[in-house]
């Protein structure tokens, strides 16, 4: 088969609305890559059961679906360029899964870090089987549109080395169907939570939305952890680790400002309200587009849904080509074929 040379496909877990430190991880890769790769972003609602099976989660994934295509649409993902398509609704997705968990050892996927992590953050008592195969089922997301560039957190950079050992496995069984696909990591890989103490994640309440409105932003900006030793403006501080900072590199786009903030904060020239307020006003410029855009698309009803189905029509359209191909060069008995 002919291997497309820039197609991407990545997405994220419905679990609820989108951050700034999803902005910095991906979304902000994945808007600039839309203009020269054609893409394929996944609302992957199959990967939540994986530690969410109960029937109040799947209850709560339709509402958390739309929430998140509104997500991406109001940062500026294009649906007349790329496909925002569902998991579930690509019944290829399962075909293809259980071929490749013929292809990988499971002492191979005991080794992945991140499935304990999500199995003790969930409270599971034992992994399931379906969470043992998270990497196998991400590895057929990526591999059904034939995808070449995954562009993901730091967090799912050994599911992608799983997906490409799937790849080279299959083909070197079977002869060559997929491309081998190349990950690709956020310039911000993970950034830090209001709190300061760990990665900024709903679960942690240490997150700044990118549907917060601008008093919303300007409370969680005010409570946010600085540097405690700086008791009074005129000490001292340290920018290196600090959070504010982190913020102000990542979504101040004013670099002089950003530059003259923190010299006069290492010097004990200004005080943490300032450095703040200066923090607010840079979040809200930010994110004030992307709230306009969200407007614009919630005043449109059914609009979600409309770019959910095109986007999954044309990632259907490329599953199917693709699971041809693999029964083909796999030799699977035709039926009906005598
Ligand atoms: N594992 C991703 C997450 O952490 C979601 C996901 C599912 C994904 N399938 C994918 C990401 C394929 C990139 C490619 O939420």
């Amino acid at each position: 088969m002919n291997h497309p040379t820039r197609r991407i496909l990545t997405g994220d877990r419905p679990t609820g609305p989108l951050h700034l430190g999803h902005y910095a991880g991906t979304l902000a890769n994945r808007l600039r890559l839309q203009e020269s790769y054609e893409c394929f972003f996944i609302v992957a609602d199959l990967h939540t059961l994986t530690t969410r099976p109960g029937r109040q989660d799947v209850a709560r994934l339709g509402e958390n679906i739309r929430e998140m295509v509104l997500d991406y649409l109001a940062v500026g993902i294009d649906p007349q360029r790329s496909a925002v398509f569902l998991q579930s609704a690509v019944p290829e997705t399962y075909e293809l899964n259980l071929i490749f968990e013929m292809l990988v050892s499971v002492p191979r996927l005991e080794r992945v870090p991140s499935l304990k992590e999500m199995a003790q953050a969930a409270d599971l008592e034992a992994m399931s089987f379906g969470l043992l195969g998270y990497p196998v089922l991400q590895a057929a997301d990526i591999l059904l549109p034939r995808a070449t560039l995954v562009p993901v957190g730091k967090d799912n950079e050994a599911h992608v080395e799983v997906a490409r050992e799937i790849a080279r496995r299959f083909n070197a069984l079977y002869g060559e169907v997929f491309p081998v696909p190349e990950v690709m990591l956020g310039e911000v890989p993970s950034l830090v939570g209001i709190d300061g103490q760990a990665k900024m994640s709903k679960s942690l309440d240490n997150a700044i939305f990118l549907a917060d409105d601008a008093r919303t932003v300007e409370e969680k900006v005010r409570r946010m952890y600085t540097d405690p030793r700086r008791v009074r403006a005129d000490i001292p501080g340290t920018v290196e680790g600090n959070p504010v900072f982190a913020y102000h590199d990542a979504f101040n786009a004013d670099r002089a400002e950003v530059d003259d903030l923190k010299e006069r904060y290492r010097q004990g020239r200004v005080g943490d309200v300032e450095v703040k307020a200066r923090l607010s006003r840079a979040l809200n410029t930010f994110l004030d587009p992307i709230r306009e855009r969200r407007a614009d698309v919630a005043r449109r009803p059914g609009r979600v849904e409309e770019v959910l189905q095109d986007g999954t029509k044309r990632a259907r359209h490329e599953a199917i080509l693709t699971m041809a191909a693999v029964r083909d060069a796999m030799g699977l008995y035709r039926l009906g074929s005598e």
